[in-house]
């Protein structure tokens, strides 16, 4: 069978036939047709916007894979700097590539004293710690005059290990302000992960993490490494497609990332369990969902019609951590909605399943975190595979600045009315 697509314009007559490679055509064909003639695609349901080697995904089976690698397997056996280098470098590393790259980052993970003292301090005492976050990464650029040599790959590397080493740093150090906590320095004796919960939750010298909690806090850093073309990683092309640097490219991703239908989604989620209150209460709540009176936050995802693979996971690993800190009292409800909305018609038809901020926040709030983190400990191992994308964009040729075209559906050109005769 050709592997070709027809297009005919019924105005003209004209016809064109392009190839499908992949399951993809080339929009050059209707400008062939017509270069006036437009696709309307609202939230690019059908529009492949690049190239990309990065993250193979495959929403009705269910499938999500690194650089070809399964997601489970991953999960698995890997770690999360290990699966950094992955998605950065194509490959993973070997024994001494590791090694190097695991000291270089936590040899990065200092930030300068200013960023704390001028900048973080000048926050609100209540300031929303993902709105410190975004303007903090977007702040830290400006720590650096190499920020914007983004063509020269050495320059564009540091700044890559500079945004994955520092990014819990700075995370931490939000999380701090706002409780009126000191600053914890980063540890260069603990791994990326263990580090990051010690300078978060640090209190007295004898304080240890728990390395049960730390390989949590690894696996879960893994799964939300990467996921292709989402809102966030978008919003990081869009901008990297200006050529600007990459910390506003990234301050742009995290933003995108702060929506509750993004990764706002956790926190909505562990809201909507604590307001259900109780399992008697679930059937009340999901007959409100049905009738259109507010979503079933967790469920249902963009490209995944199946259970997403992530969230399986995340599902097995919350026992673990529950052995550790006990069990958080929300996951029943969670259990009980999860078994309810996947044998009711509503969810079954639409394909709405657990997506990977279901049972994410239940471990998150067992670890300690406050709901207000939720998104910032999205963003933390989102950063490398936001940079991943914002590498592989500067290196492809068939990429120019982004601009998409619009339909315009205004008024037609009118004469502007004085005031006085407005009515
Ligand atoms: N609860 C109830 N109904 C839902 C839900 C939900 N969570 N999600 C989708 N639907 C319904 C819609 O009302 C719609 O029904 P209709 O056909 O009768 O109008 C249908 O399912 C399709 O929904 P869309 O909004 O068109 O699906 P879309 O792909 O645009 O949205 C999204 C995906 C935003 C994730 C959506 O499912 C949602 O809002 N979920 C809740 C928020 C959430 O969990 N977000 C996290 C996503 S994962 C991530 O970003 C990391």
């Amino acid at each position: 069978m050709a592997e070709t697509i027809t297009i005919i314009d019924d105005r003209t007559g004209k016809q064109v036939t392009v190839p499908i490679t992949g399951g993809v055509f080339p929009s050059s064909a209707l400008r062939q047709l017509d270069p006036k003639l437009r696709v309307y695609d609202p939230a690019f349901l059908s529009t492949a916007a690049c190239k990309s080697s990065i993250t193979y995904l495959d929403g009705d089976a269910g499938i999500l894979r690194y650089r070809g690698y399964p997601i489970e397997q991953l999960a698995e056996k890997s770690t999360f700097l290990e699966v950094a280098y992955l998605l950065l470098n194509g490959e993973l590393p070997t024994d001494a590539q590791l090694e190097k790259w695991s000291y270089d980052v936590i040899h990065h993970t200092m930030i300068h004293e200013n960023m704390r003292k001028r900048f973080v301090d000048g926050f609100h005492y209540d300031a929303h710690p993902m709105g410190m976050f975004t303007s903090a990464i977007a702040a830290l650029g400006t720590f650096y005059p190499d920020a914007k040599d983004i063509h020269t790959k050495e320059s564009l590397d540091k700044q890559t290990l500079r945004l994955i080493a520092k990014s819990p740093t700075i995370a931490a150090m939000c999380y701090r302000f706002s409780m009126g906590l000191p600053f914890v320095s980063p540890n260069n004796s603990l791994d990326y992960s263990a580090n990051f919960l010690n300078m978060m939750f640090r209190i007295g010298d004898d304080h240890r993490v728990n390395p049960v909690l730390a390989k949590a806090m690894d696996l879960l850093f893994i799964l939300h490494a990467d996921h292709e073309q989402n809102c966030g990683t978008t919003a990081m092309r869009v901008v990297a497609s200006s050529n600007a640097d990459p910390y506003s490219a990234a301050a742009a991703a995290s933003s995108a990332l702060y929506g509750p239908l993004h990764g706002g989604a956790n926190e909505a989620v562990v809201h909507m369990l604590s307001e259900i209150g109780s399992i008697d209460n679930v059937p009340t709540f999901i007959a409100d969902v049905k009738a259109g009176k507010g979503r079933l936050m967790g469920f249902g995802h963009r490209v995944y019609k199946n259970y997403d693979p992530r969230a399986k996971i995340i599902k097995k690993a919350a026992y673990d951590v529950f052995e550790v800190t006990g069990k958080n009292p929300l996951l029943d409800i969670a259990l009980k909605l999860e078994e309810a909305a996947l044998k009711d018609d509503y969810f079954v038809q639409r394909k709405l399943y657990p997506n990977v901020d279901f049972y994410s926040g239940l471990i998150y709030q067992a670890l300690g975190f406050p709901v207000e983190m939720f998104t910032v400990l999205f963003a933390i191992p989102r950063m490398t595979g936001w940079l991943a994308h914002y590498a592989e964009l500067l290196r492809d040729d068939d990429q120019k600045i982004s601009r998409p075209m619009q339909w315009y559906t205004g008024v037609d050109a009118r004469d502007y009315v004085p005031l006085n005769k407005r009515k």
